[in-house]
């Protein structure tokens, strides 16, 4: 039998690592198809006429003498209008109510499905990279820009007039190079763009203890850390619900399948606050649960990263939300064992310090090629083994983030939800965010999280004694500070996902209930410094406060300090001696 040019022949094949023999010219990172079932898998080794593949599907069925074909291309994302609302798997296929076409694999789009044009350009018009040819019409907030690619510019030759047109139809023609809706780009490589800007504005998440204590910016990284049901899945879902951004990527990485179908059916009823249509318009879902081919999950980051890239370029904020990393790590860690290389620290291949910063380091806010100002976000969980954070995937991604968000195991157990540690956490672009919201006119802000954070690190120190000698021992002032904890966990920290009024925080509402806390412990305090027994303030009924958070609409900041105001009238009701008894 005679191989043509470019093929090979399997010559052993050990779960996702596959041998092959014969692949002549091919190239590191090339993609190559296996079998009569055309399974896909990318070249990640090359010893003279002998090739080592990762394969993305299951390779079950697959044998030696198989076929391997060459694609002479790596590993592809196929980006279009069609991942607005989406769900695919990690090499962006569509899983299911998707359209019908096929990406990776050099196929062809085979989709009937039509869409509706709108060119903003004309032949004639110079054009240049970047720039806005017309839009595709999608439902919801999010216009489908198509935009002249790297590489295209001069005048425009032709632009298709208005109408229904298919994924693969030429829109425009600029220089020799047709321009399509359909964009195809290697998943491992950044995109292009003019310039990295700094990172100076926050990405409000509109969960109270990380827009206040450890801001995230746009265009910045976060990881979450966290054991298993501490809520790190919770937390991404609030953070993909309601942050600030255009478009939110969800990469469901190696996690349990009924999560993920928990995750799409939460977001298939969502309304966007922003239009009152369908939240999902404006999401692309990723799903590799842990029951799906192990080494999609590899491609499945750097696809969803793509995606981000691909909606930054037309000008949006966008964020990536990969739960869970280490999940994702572990499927690394699998291959480098079939494939016998040198297993650095627990298992995992040297190159994963490599792995994860080729993730976290495509976050960033950039002018694009067209002159836009857009950015991508990048968050991912931590599910370490045994919440063990001082395992590789843990302390390497704390090196590669600016933003992390520690759960607790202990605040998770008393129900403190979020479980954010405030021990625990940092934001490197603290000082950034609060020069930001200072421009904004909110000159408060740093002011507030260092007083936030001197209470809580005060409640902290004196809990550990307290729990020696006893809070009744405490000096009065010590007391009060317990006391301030207390308040300041409950009414701030802790944050609901299950109500309505509290599962979002606007920063003006946060910023009044900090505010109010900090009048009412300002109050406590000089209470006692004027001789009012620290057990009398303990006894006060807080409630009223305590329960602003849920029962005040996210925009309702009067109500805050009405409540406010009755709490200190309260308080200092009790410094007046009782009216003297009529006879
Ligand atoms: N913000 C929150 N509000 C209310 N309940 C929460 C919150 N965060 C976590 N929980 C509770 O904790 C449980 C486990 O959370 P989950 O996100 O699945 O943990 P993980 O992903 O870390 O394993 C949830 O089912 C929920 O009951
Ligand atoms: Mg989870």
């Amino acid at each position: 039998m005679t191989i043509p040019d470019g093929e090979g022949r399997v010559s052993r094949v050990n779960g996702p690592l596959v041998e092959v023999t014969g692949l002549s010219g091919v190239a590191i990172s090339e993609l190559v198809e296996l079998g009569a079932n055309r399974i896909p898998a990318e070249v990640v080794a090359i010893t003279g006429d002998h090739s080592s593949l990762q394969a993305y599907e299951y390779t079950g069925g697959l044998g030696p003498g198989a076929s391997a074909r060459r694609l002479g291309h790596p590993l592809a994302a196929l980006l279009g209008p069609w991942l607005l609302g989406g769900v695919f798997d990690g090499l962006l296929r569509p899983l299911s109510g998707g359209p019908t076409w096929l990406a990776g694999g050099g196929q062809q789009v085979t989709s009937d499905r039509v869409w509706a044009w709108q060119p903003l350009t004309k032949p004639g018009d110079p054009v240049s990279p970047g720039l806005s040819l017309g839009v595709i019409d999608v439902p919801g907030a999010v216009d489908y820009r198509v935009v002249v690619p790297a590489g295209a510019s001069g005048l425009i030759d032709d632009v298709r007039p208005a109408g229904p047109v298919r994924a693969d139809d030429a829109l425009a023609r600029v220089g020799d190079v047709d321009i399509t809706m359909a964009v195809r780009w290697p998943i491992r490589v950044g995109r292009p763009f003019t310039e990295r800007l700094r990172a100076d504005q926050p990405l409000v998440t509109g969960q109270r203890v990380l827009d206040m204590l450890f801001p995230l910016a746009r265009g910045g990284t976060a990881a979450v850390p966290g054991g298993f049901g501490t809520g790190k899945t919770l937390l991404l879902q609030q953070v993909a619900k309601w942050c600030d951004a255009d478009v939110i990527i969800y990469i469901g990485c190696g996690e349990r399948g009924n999560e993920m179908a928990d995750v799409l059916d939460e977001f298939s009823q969502l309304t966007d606050p922003r239009t009152n249509g369908r939240l999902a318009d404006r999401t692309v879902i990723i799903a590799n649960t842990s029951n799906m081919p192990m080494m999609a999950r590899e491609a499945s980051v750097y696809s969803g990263i793509t995606v981000a890239e691909h909606f930054r370029d037309m000008g949006y904020h966008t964020v990536v939300i990969a739960d869970s990393t280490s999940r994702w790590a572990e499927a690394l860690r699998e291959f480098a064992s079939r494939s016998g290389a040198m297993p650095a620290e627990e298992g995992y291949p040297a190159t994963l310090a490599s792995s994860l910063a080729a993730f976290y380091e495509r976050a960033g806010v950039v002018t694009t090629l067209g002159g836009l100002l857009g950015s991508v976000t990048v968050i991912g969980a931590v599910s370490p083994p045994g919440g063990d954070m001082t395992e590789p995937v843990a302390t390497l991604t704390q090196r590669f983030v600016r933003s992390l968000w520690s759960l607790d195991h202990d605040l998770a157990y008393a129900r403190h939800y979020p479980a954010v540690s405030w021990s625990g956490s940092f934001s490197r672009d603290a000082a950034d965010m609060a020069a930001w919201y200072a421009r904004q006119g909110d000159t408060e802000w740093t002011q507030r999280r260092t007083r936030l954070e001197a209470v809580l690190a005060e409640d902290d120190r004196l809990s550990a004694f307290a729990d020696l000698v006893g809070a009744n021992s405490l000096p009065d002032r010590e007391r009060i500070a317990l006391l301030a904890g207390r308040l300041v966990r409950e009414g701030i920290l802790q944050q609901t996902a299950l109500v309505a009024n509290d599962a979002y925080c606007t920063a003006a509402k946060a910023g009044a209930l900090a505010d109010a806390f900090l009048d009412v412990i300002a109050c406590c305090l000089d209470l006692v410094d004027n001789g009012l027994a620290a057990a009398d303030v303990e006894a006060f009924d807080f409630s009223l406060l305590l329960r602003a958070s849920r029962e005040i609409p996210p925009d309702d900041v009067q109500q805050i300090e009405e409540r406010c105001r009755v709490v200190i009238g309260g308080l200092r009701a009790l410094l007046r001696p009782a009216p003297l008894e009529q006879p």
